[in-house]
């Protein structure tokens, strides 16, 4: 299968986009914030281990980093917070030269052939990094984390995102970098686009090495 059938596909209305990693790239913005607390927590931390957080929600991010760790909850959710707080100061930089190459003129051909689009983000910083981007006015639905208990691979988000724009799940194209993604994609019935190498969205319908081949 290919982007082009799935685009000119008239059953395939509505297409949900994953937000950090498609969007913009945050992963370094994440990256930096993490590898600060895991400094002042004497924790280990390096680009492999960050590479595992790709589209995983920030309380299971930091399970992953803690790697067995046993910590009471309300310490980990004051970690959560503090990584929170210095995720936000990088993301006040974002701005809309931040979009990845290829996004807008992807989005721009979509709307012009009547498709609803949505996004479908674990982050519950989805919103805040919208308005950074400017484009929220390109989306019709908005579903992200804090929307949704079951974070990915379940397919919640990517459902709620669907039941946003009217569609079910059977008309709905995801587009994703995250190997969890593209797993609660399939798992929901939609049809997957990954972003990435084969190793970590591979599984997808569609791949693309990066979101400069979204025409
Ligand atoms: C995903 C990122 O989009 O959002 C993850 O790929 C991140 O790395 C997750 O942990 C949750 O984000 P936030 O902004 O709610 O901490
Ligand atoms: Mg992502």
């Amino acid at each position: 299968m290919t982007l082009e059938q799935l685009v000119t596909d008239p059953s395939l209305e509505g297409w949900i986009f994953d937000l950090d990693g498609v969007i913009t790239d945050t992963a370094r913005y994440h990256y930096l914030a993490w590898q600060k607390l895991a400094d002042e927590e004497g924790l280990p931390f390096d680009e492999e281990i960050n590479e595992k957080l790709r589209g995983i929600s920030r309380m299971a991010s930091l399970v992953i980093i803690l790697d067995g760790r046993e910590y009471p909850e309300e310490k980990k959710g004051e970690m959560t917070d503090r990584k929170n707080r210095y995720y936000r100061d990088f993301l006040d930089q974002l701005n809309p030269d931040d979009i990845l190459p290829g996004v807008i003129p992807f989005l721009d051909r979509l709307k012009s052939l009547g498709k609803k689009l949505a996004i479908g983000s674990a982050s519950r910083n989805t919103e805040f990094i919208l308005g950074h981007l400017g484009i929220g006015s390109y989306f019709d639905g908005v579903a992200s984390g804090s929307f949704v208990t079951r974070a990915k691979p379940a397919p919640d988000v990517f459902i709620h995102a669907a039941g946003q724009i009217g569609l079910p799940v059977s008309r709905c194209v995801v587009v994703e970098d995250a190997q969890a993604g593209v797993s609660g994609a399939l798992e929901g019935g939609f049809r997957a686009v990954g972003i990435g190498p084969a190793e970590r969205v591979g599984h997808g319908h569609v791949r693309l090495d990066s979101t400069e081949l979204l025409k």
